[in-house]
């Protein structure tokens, strides 16, 4: 059987799948269940668990890969254990959270994903593989491909946002950088797509919260992404922690062992969730251990994190005839080829090389990377007036206590990144400017976001001689991520009121944002001129920020999440469905709404501005129909006619006017990131074909219905520029 191939060309499929039979030919029933069992290092990822004798386990056989482990040597250490002084002298897999890089960080993945750019992104996804592969670790647990819509949610941070097609480019581009066209290199990781699926819908964004959703939802919009990183040959897939349809995701044989194994092909292994096999328990679907072990198993998942309940029950399963022996060969057989595929048998130390370590780690190009990158993800929601660019202010008056902060610009899910390499905000600032202009930071308030009569004093005395104030508002790194949901999604503490005493001066203010999360600002947009949008920008940010206020980079960057104007209006999507009482079309009092607060976004999908303008024209078909295994191409004109170079996104949606089911009212079906110089115009040439108007019909498959479709180009959700339509055959 040829096995994800393509990622090995060192080795044919046939040879790695002949070398896994042999050594699985060899394996006692113990050994077996070893390889499914993952350990865990020092560092905490989860709630304790119990401890065990890590290197007896090793020598003994018991297991498979181990995450966080704490340091190149120990790792070391543990692999020549297991290389050495274990029976079969199976290599380890270490494994760990390269989410947004090692030690060189790039934006949070919300934040990469505003940069609409595939290239970019695997980029930044290699050099993150370059480096973890240089620190003796093989399997990154990313790239996170959930998709949500509720801002609320912690992690919304590590999706890619609220859109399918969006999140299923950037999907394959991260998987595509990990593993590079050979995971047998020595600079490329095995790559893990997570949380399968779905755990971006936890009711009312709690962390950890049931979901409940049609299998409409999850097919339409949560697995896209992870059958894009299923085709780009992710090696491993990690369940969610939550359940789909009452059934905790390591348990469903509907999401695994159906979908993910059988209808997709993959043929990678699956990991559960730190002890989430274990869960099963306190999901109450499983009353022991012995239950949660055979659930999981039977489900198709592989490997235990941190669990424990395969190694101490599938032994006895096996035994005692509930649990067939080839399923747990099955599990086997996908952990060793992983292995094979990494070439770690032919030397389980080749991810150790001091040399390339402190080559590569941090280096110089890595963070020219992450700049570029970082430039890219800034999203300008707002510039009245063109306060932006800054043109050679004589004073800059840096306001509040994250802009001094290395810790924050880092986020959540930092693997190595240490706040001694990242550039703030006001480093940033101060490299930028010349001799000429002085820069006056004041703090304005504390890191908790409360802001004391003093420092806000002061930050106003600073703000009314500045010739512009540069506000840095928002989050602190630790409000976004895993167990970080949050009820209110305002500026925290009193942010805000620090903000009205600066309005008093006549000094403009630039606010820049840091987030995880879409925030709701609504005072922020009707009260200050110009904001940008920050995320977590990574070790780079001060500079990137940098280059976007003062000109040197013209943003470019469109959300991949709408912004609400209130958290009551979460979750909130531009790809929603129509209802029987559309707002628009309905009697006055009749349609769809809220009777305090408008149905639209304060800032919704695909939003950006930029320091030039960007017109449409001569948008055209191919043609006005076409059938089911054909293509059609849409075209259309983008040209710059401000002065200024700059980036657009040409976003293309679509809408299915008739479906068997309910059919969003636009869905973004193609984008493409255009450079242009001042009156430069291009052509910009999308192809559609059928299986990209594809949906969960009524008759339960992926397929395109026949029928009338709009198509629309522009400039975000809310700003489509032209419009057109077309049909499809039967
Ligand atoms: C729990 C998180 O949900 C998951 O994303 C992560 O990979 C594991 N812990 C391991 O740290």
């Amino acid at each position: 059987m040829p096995v994800m191939n393509t990622y090995a060309p060192h080795e044919s499929g046939e040879a790695i799948e002949d070398k896994v039979e042999s050594l699985l030919d060899e394996m006692t029933l113990e050994e077996k269940v070893g390889q499914l069992n993952q350990l865990n290092g020092s560092e905490h990822t989860g709630p304790a668990v119990s401890e065990v004798d890590k290197e007896a386990e090793i020598r003994a056989g018991n297991v498979g890969s181990i995450l966080n482990v704490d340091g190149y040597e120990k790792r070391k250490h543990f692999q020549r254990l297991a290389v050495e002084e274990s029976e079969l002298g199976i290599p380890l897999l270490f494994g760990y959270d390269v989410v947004h890089g090692y030690r060189t960080l790039s934006p949070i993945p919300l934040g990469e994903a505003a940069s609409w750019d595939p290239v970019a992104v695997e980029e930044m996804s290699a050099v993150a593989a370059a480096e973890t592969s240089a620190a003796g670790i093989h399997w990154t647990f990313g790239p996170p491909v959930d998709l949500t819509r509720d801002a609320r949610w912690g992690r919304a941070m590590e999706t890619s946002g609220e859109d399918p097609h969006l999140g299923s480019e950037l999907a394959a581009a991260r998987v595509r950088g990990f593993q590079g066209d050979d995971l047998g290199a020595d600079d490329t990781v095995l790559a893990c797509a997570k949380h399968f699926a779905a755990y971006g819908e936890v009711k009312a964004g709690r962390e950890y919260n049931t979901v409940d959703i049609s299998e409409s939802t999850l097919r339409d919009l949560h697995l896209p992404p992870f059958k894009a990183a299923v085709d780009a040959g992710v090696g491993t897939v990690m369940n969610a922690f939550t359940d789909h349809d009452r059934v905790p995701a390591g348990a469903s044989d509907h999401l695994v062992r159906d979908i993910l194994k059988d209808e997709w092909g993959f043929e990678g292994f699956v990991v559960s969730d730190w002890n989430s096999f274990r869960e099963l328990i306190y999901h109450r679907v499983a009353e022991d251990e012995r239950e949660a072990a055979q659930l999981a198993l039977e489900a198709g998942s592989d490997m235990d994190m941190v669990g424990h309940v395969f190694v101490n029950e599938l032994v006895e399963l096996v035994e005692d005839g509930v649990v067939d022996e080839a399923m747990v060969d099955d599990a086997v057989r996908r952990i060793l080829r992983a292995k094979f595929l990494l070439d770690l048998f032919d030397d389980p130390y080749r991810y150790f090389d001091d040399q390339r370590r402190d080559s590569t780690i941090l280096a110089d190009d890595h963070r020219e990377t992450a700049r570029e990158i970082a430039r890219k993800s800034i999203v300008m929601l707002k510039n009245d007036d063109d306060v932006l660019p800054l043109t050679d202010p004589d004073t800059v008056a840096v306001v509040g206590a994250l802009a001094d902060s290395g810790d924050d610009v880092l986020g959540d899910w930092r693997a190595q990144g240490n706040p001694d390499d990242a550039v703030t905000v006001l480093e940033g600032i101060e490299t930028a400017t010349n001799a000429g202009t002085n820069v006056e930071y004041t703090k304005g308030y504390e890191r908790s976001g409360e802001a004391p009569e003093p420092l806000r004093e002061q930050a106003v005395e600073v703000t009314a001689d500045a010739d512009v104030a540069v506000v840095a508002v928002g989050e602190t790194w630790e409000l976004s991520g895993e167990c970080s949901s949050r009820a209110n999604i305002d500026l925290p503490g009193e942010q805000r009121e620090l903000l009205e005493a600066l309005r008093e001066t006549d000094t403009p203010v630039v606010a820049v944002l840091t987030n995880g999360r879409p925030l709701a600002i609504p005072w922020l947009d009707e009260n200050v001129p110009a904001i940008l949008e920050t995320w977590f920008l990574g070790t780079e940010a001060g500079h990137a920020i940098a280059d976007v206020l003062f000109g040197e980079h013209n943003p470019s960057g469109k959300l991949p999440m709408s912004f609400p104007q209130t958290v009551g209006q979460v979750p909130i999507n531009y790809n929603h469905l129509p209802t029987g009482r559309p707002a628009e079309k309905a009697e006055p009092g009749w349609g769809t709404s809220y009777i305090d607060v408008p149905n639209d976004p304060l800032y919704t999908f695909g939003h950006g501005l930029s320091y030039t303008t960007f017109e449409y024209s001569d948008l055209d078909l191919s043609a006005a129909a076409f059938e089911m295994d054909e293509q059609i191409q849409v075209s259309v004109t983008v040209e710059n006619v401000g002065d200024t170079a700059g980036a657009e996104v040409v976003q293309l949606y679509t809408r299915d006017l008739v479906g068997s089911r309910t059919r969003p009212v636009k869905e973004l079906t193609g984008f493409r990131r255009v450079e242009l110089e001042p009156n430069e115009r291009r052509e910009v040439t999308f192809e559609i074909a059928s299986d990209d108007l594809a949906f969960w019909t009524a008759d339960e498959e992926v397929a395109a219905e026949p029928g009338e479709f709009e198509v629309m180009v522009g400039r975000s959700a809310d700003d489509i520029r032209s419009s057109a339509s077309f049909e499809l055959l039967d």
